[in-house]
């Protein structure tokens, strides 16, 4: 029985993703006790202050990340920091009152990028969710070369080591929900 909802957020909006596909590789490695469904940002547009009402996309979403009781954040590298498209959801998610969808809420972070696995990306992510009081874990650290075999060419994760690493952060994650209950 599915007791505990996971979110998977990724930054890249491209098909063949690897970031998606680490998002795919964590759903496929979660405790029996687990779901994760992963949010679609492909029509979610920029903040902007100006507008008076939430586009229905960003309810959608907004709806899904309240709803989770954890994120699992997959950041691809873009120019040395994480990419636009999951700073721009988390900066919707941040405007709700009292930072009701984001406060407390345990994430775990994997990244998918060049030769240093999107470190520098990731690194940036996880000083976001000091301002945001997200609380992502430590450990393990799941950084994957995006260019070394380790994917298909659909962006699905065929790497053992990264995926052993995937799951042993879902489990992580999953404790975490539950200690906080
Ligand atoms: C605009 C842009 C900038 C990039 N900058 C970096 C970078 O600074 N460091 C890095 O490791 N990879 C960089 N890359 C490569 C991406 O991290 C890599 O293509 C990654 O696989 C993208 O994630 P995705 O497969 O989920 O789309 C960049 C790619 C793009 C499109």
């Amino acid at each position: 029985m599915t007791s505990i909802g996971l979110l998977g957020i990724a930054g890249s909006l491209r098909k063949a993703s690897t970031n998606r596909g680490l998002l795919r590789a964590a759903r496929a490695n979660l405790p029996d006790n687990a779901g994760l469904e992963i949010a679609d940002l492909a029509d979610i547009p920029f903040y902007n202050q100006d507008l008076a009402e939430k586009p229905a996309s960003v309810i959608r979403v907004l709806a899904q990340i309240g709803a989770a009781d954890a994120l699992v954040l997959a950041s691809a590298e873009y120019n040395y920091s994480l990419a636009p498209a999951l700073k721009n959801i988390l900066d919707w998610a941040s405007r709700e009152p009292d930072n009701a969808l984001l406060a407390g809420k345990p994430a775990a972070i994997l990244s998918a990028g060049g030769g240093m696995g999107a470190s520098r990306a990731q690194y940036h992510l996880r000083q976001i969710c000091v301002f945001l009081d997200l609380r992502p874990l430590n450990k393990p650290e799941v950084f994957a070369n995006a260019f070394a075999g380790g994917f298909d060419v659909d962006g699905n994760l065929i790497d053992e080591k990264i995926t052993g690493l995937v799951g042993e952060s879902m489990r992580a994650l999953v404790a975490a929900v539950a200690a906080r209950r």
